[in-house]
Order: C-alpha cells, then sequence, then structure tokens
C-alpha cells in the first residue's frame, strides 16, 4: 500500500499554536519560518507546510511557549520602524527605549551646534545609536559597550542600515579619556540582583549584564552620573532610562554630581522612566551664584535685630 506524507494546513497549525502561545507569536514564527508576508498569511490560510517546516515551526513555537523572547526566535526586532538584528547575547529592545530615543532627539533638535557629538553609553545591538544617528544629520554618534558580542551587533547593525556611528569597547567611560559630547544617552542596567522579575517571563534568556547591576539597581547609573559631566560639554545634556521606582533617586544623583535642569518624564504606561540634566554653562553657572548671592541677603535680611547690609 501507497503511503503519502500528510501536508498540514497554516490555518490547523496556526489554531494550534494560538493556543500555546500569544496569536501575534504565531503569526510572526509562521512568516518568519515560511517567508510568506502578512497579507499572505491572512489571504492563504490552506496554505500547506511541509514535513521539514512543520519540524521547525513546532521547535520554534515549543522555546517560545518556555518563555524564550521572539526576537531571539526570528533573530530581528522592529525598533523605530527599522529592523535590527537580534542574538542572545543582546538585550531585546524595548518599547520604552524608543520614547528615550525620542527625548534624545528633541534635546539635539534644542541644540544650536552644526555637529553634535552623541555618546551612546551600552549601546548593545545599537538601536539607540543607529537611531539617533539615521535620524539627526547633525549628530556625530559613538556607542560603547564592555560586551565584545554585542558591539559585533551592533557592528552589523550600522553596515545593514548604513549607519554612521563608531562602535568600541569600554567599561563605560574607561576608554573615553579626554573626549567631552553634547549628549550622552544611557540605558544601563538597572534591575537590583535580589529583584524576583530576573527569573521572570523571559529576562532569564538574556544576557544577565544587560539586565541587572548585581547591586541595588542604581549602581552604574551612580557610576555614569558621577563620570558624565567630566565628558560633556558645556550645556551639554546627560540622558538615562531608569526603572519606574528609581526617579527620585536619579534626580537626587543628578543634582548631586552638578547637573542643572533636573527633569522625568513618564513613558507611555505612565511610570517615570526617563531623567536628564544639563550641564550649566558659564552664563548660568553666574545666574545660579547670583541667585544664591540674593537668597542669602534676603534671608539674613530677614532675620530680626541685624543690620540690613551683609558684613
Ligand atoms: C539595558 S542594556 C541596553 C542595551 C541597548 N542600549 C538597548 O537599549 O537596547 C545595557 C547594556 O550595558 C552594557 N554594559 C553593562 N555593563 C557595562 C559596562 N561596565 N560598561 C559598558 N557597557 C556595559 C551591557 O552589555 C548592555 O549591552
Amino acid at each position: 500500500m501507497r503511503r503519502f506524507a500528510v501536508t498540514l494546513l497554516l490555518s490547523d497549525w496556526l489554531k494550534t499554536a494560538c493556543s500555546e502561545v500569544d496569536a501575534l507569536d504565531a503569526r510572526l514564527l509562521a512568516q518568519h519560518v515560511l517567508g510568506i508576508s502578512r497579507a499572505e498569511l491572512i489571504c492563504r490560510p490552506e496554505t500547506g507546510i511541509d514535513p521539514t517546516r512543520q519540524e521547525i515551526l513546532d521547535r520554534l513555537l515549543a522555546r517560545r511557549a518556555q518563555g524564550e523572547p521572539l526576537a531571539y526566535l526570528v533573530g530581528e526586532a522592529r525598533f523605530r520602524a527599522r529592523t535590527f538584528k537580534i542574538t542572545p547575547d543582546v538585550l531585546v529592545p524595548r518599547p520604552e527605549t524608543e520614547e528615550l530615543v525620542g527625548h534624545a532627539i528633541n534635546k539635539l533638535s534644542e541644540s544650536l551646534v552644526p555637529v553634535a557629538n552623541v555618546l551612546d553609553l551600552g549601546c548593545g545591538s545599537g538601536v539607540i545609536a543607529i537611531s539617533i544617528a539615521l535620524e539627526c544629520p547633525q549628530a556625530k554618534v559613538t556607542g560603547v559597550d564592555s560586551s565584545i558580542t554585542a558591539l559585533a551587533v551592533a557592528r552589523a547593525n550600522a553596515a545593514t542600515l548604513a549607519a554612521p556611528v563608531e562602535f568600541f569597547e569600554s567599561d563605560w567611560f574607561s576608554a573615553l579619556a579626554g573626549r567631552r559630547f553634547h549628549l550622552i544617552v544611557a540605558n544601563p542596567p538597572y534591575i537590583a540582583a535580589d529583584d524576583h522579575n530576573l527569573a521572570g517571563d523571559g529576562l532569564l534568556f538574556e544576557p544577565r549584564l544587560a539586565l541587572t547591576d548585581e547591586g541595588d539597581g542604581l549602581s552604574c547609573l551612580r557610576a555614569i552620573i558621577h563620570a558624565a559631566p567630566c565628558h560633556l560639554e558645556s550645556g551639554g545634556y546627560f540622558l538615562c532610562e531608569h526603572g519606574h521606582e528609581q526617579g527620585e533617586a536619579v534626580r537626587l544623583l543628578l543634582a548631586d554630581a552638578g547637573f542643572i535642569k533636573v527633569e522625568s518624564w513618564l513613558d507611555l504606561s505612565g511610570n517615570e522612566r526617563f531623567s536628564g540634566g544639563k550641564v550649566a554653562q558659564c552664563a548660568e553657572l553666574e545666574e545660579a551664584s547670583e541667585n544664591f548671592r540674593q537668597e542669602a541677603l534676603a534671608s539674613w535680611q530677614a532675620r530680626p535685630c541685624l543690620p540690613k547690609t551683609l558684613p
């Protein structure tokens, strides 16, 4: 008796897959393995899946159901309408970080310098550095990371997207002695070592170095903010992403490091997620010290039974 291999229909595979993982993830896995567009997937549910591809699909589906991020399974992720190569050597880019880039671009648009030197500290896959380079023609962007495997992914992304970014290995500012920037952007590891979320959905698969400082969650931010003024031009700006409960602590760190106009922004979920501050220019320093002098004078004059002029 002749036997025929049974070809599974796409619609049947999707039905089973959607009972195990999110429907969007199931659809994206199918598009990736079958090499079809979203329109083809919707219009041709009767497409047959040959046994080899079905095996690949089933294996990826099982990994997704175990919590492995979709980006690692398909090898890419979208960020600000571009496709970036993503491997387990880098953090999967988050939607909040797209907003961080938006704030960085707003700050650059306020700057009057014809060429703005921009630094992305802890560049990972390069999503921040590359997006800024492609969206701000006046930006000359440098990205650094301590992970050489992450840097390889960042360089590959810059080459594919034709983004003029220089990337090099550095433990935060260690390889940047004497260099100053108009804008420093950082999305450092900010999850505390004892945060139970580190063992949660998906994070177990991401590089630990990208997620946690192995301390209280603020140690990388502390080190970066402390050193940043020495690497900023006069009037330069520091901008970072942080945990949703770290806003107040980060503003204090910025103020302690001498930043002025310290501010924070909410992300689209309503969490305090980004903070930044400016290095004072000479005129602003003079204004700040004049304000301080006036305040000191006013409080002196307010004291009873004292001469009305400073000694
Ligand atoms: C939260 S990830 C951000 C990655 C990428 N910028 C993004 O937003 O998707 C933090 C990055 O900081 C890097 N990193 C951790 N410690 C570092 C250090 N001491 N010096 C430089 N980079 C570091 C990690 O390798 C990782 O790529």
